[in-house]
């Protein structure tokens, strides 16, 4: 069994098992590389020769506990026909929605647009770098991807005005995300991801009342569709606050937590698995720092089943020594 499904199967404590959000990325210079030709980033993801190399470049350099396939979470509404760009210094741009065509996709249309990422995880998942590893599939939750389809850019720190007026269209586009985020997981799973992780970048968003219809029950009927698959399933509900009330309700193997949350107050609270935690602006520090926050994570989870990461990904200002640092001094802990 991999160090990470002992963490989370077995519960076990005594293993420093590592992985970070956003690995393969603009970090490495190795990346940089491919991305300076490869100027469309959609076209990239749907690469498999490119992607399934980006997504092992971190592997090739630190010993790294999991692969996260290297696709993003907007590759659902591109698979859903809304156009997705990334413009460089804005960051992803969507087009119109348009309900009409989308809600005529079926299966296999879906599938034939994003089948390079399966193709990828085939290939990354059969690595031999990867023997007693995972390789982390991904999705993005149906309240963040809705974030993104309506808002049709990041929201940065609030949603539109008017983002909750119609309210026929957001339970039709929830639907809609449920099918096909079914779908995504499943091809994701049957291609070789060994783990899910449900990123919900904008969780933190939504006032507590509205947590319940947006958050938590979309979410828990995600997880239980994963669990129903026999793979673990790890939940990253950024900014939230209310970390407790999240895991008694949606249940998640592996609870994933922002850089915002005190995380002495986490394992007071919960009970299950947890992972990251640590700001990833540390990393633009020195060493002695980064040493020091480190350890306060890694002693405070030391008898807690726990697995190292960031609470958000990797900067790409970050040197990649700074990352090697980090990576070596969690297993030598
Ligand atoms: O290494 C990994 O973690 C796997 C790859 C991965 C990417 N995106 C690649 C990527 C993953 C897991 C994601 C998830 C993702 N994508 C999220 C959830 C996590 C989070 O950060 O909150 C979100 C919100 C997105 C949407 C998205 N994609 C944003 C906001 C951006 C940044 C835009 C920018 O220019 O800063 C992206 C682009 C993106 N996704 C890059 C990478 C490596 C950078 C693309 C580039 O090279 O320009």
């Amino acid at each position: 069994m991999t160090p990470i499904n002992q963490i989370i199967i077995n519960k076990k404590t005594d293993l420093n098992a590592v992985w970070i959000m956003r690995q393969a990325g603009r970090y490495l210079p190795e990346f940089r590389e491919i991305r300076k030709i490869n100027t469309n980033f959609i076209k990239l993801c749907l690469n498999s020769e490119l992607s399934s190399e980006i997504t092992l470049q971190p592997l090739k350099r630190f010993d790294l506990d999991a692969a996260i396939i290297f696709s993003d979470i907007l590759m659902l509404p591109y698979g859903l026909k809304q156009q997705v760009e990334f413009k460089k210094d804005f960051g992803p741009l969507l087009g119109d929605l348009n309900l009409d065509k989308m809600s005529k996709i079926n299966e296999t249309d879906f599938i034939e647009k994003v089948n390079p990422v399966y193709k990828a995880i085939k290939k990354v998942s059969t690595n031999k770098i990867l023997q007693k590893k995972n390789t982390i599939g991904f999705v993005g939750a149906p309240w963040t991807l809705l974030v993104y389809m309506l808002n049709q850019q990041s929201p940065k720190k609030r949603l539109k005005e008017n983002f909750f007026n119609d309210k026929f269209l957001i339970n039709k586009i929830l639907s809609i995300l449920e099918k096909f985020l079914k779908v995504h997981i499943k091809n994701q799973i049957d291609s070789g991801a060994n783990i899910i992780q449900i990123f919900d970048s904008w969780a933190g968003l939504l006032e507590e009342k509205d947590l319940p219809i947006y958050v938590l029950l979309p979410t828990l009927n995600l997880v239980n569709y994963v669990k129903s698959l026999n793979v673990p399933v790890i939940c990253f509900p950024r900014g939230i606050k209310n970390y407790k009330n999240f895991c008694e309700t949606v249940k998640p193997d592996v609870i994933s937590i922002d850089y915002e949350v005190d995380p002495l107050e986490i394992k007071k609270k919960i009970k299950i698995p947890v992972q990251g935690g640590l700001n990833p602006k540390i990393l633009l520090s020195d060493k002695e720092t980064l040493k020091k926050e480190v350890k306060k994570y890694l002693n405070l989870f030391k008898d807690h089943p726990y697995i190292f990461n960031l609470g958000h990904g990797v900067m790409p200002e970050t040197n990649p020594q700074m990352v090697d640092y980090l990576v070596k001094m969690v297993k030598d802990y």
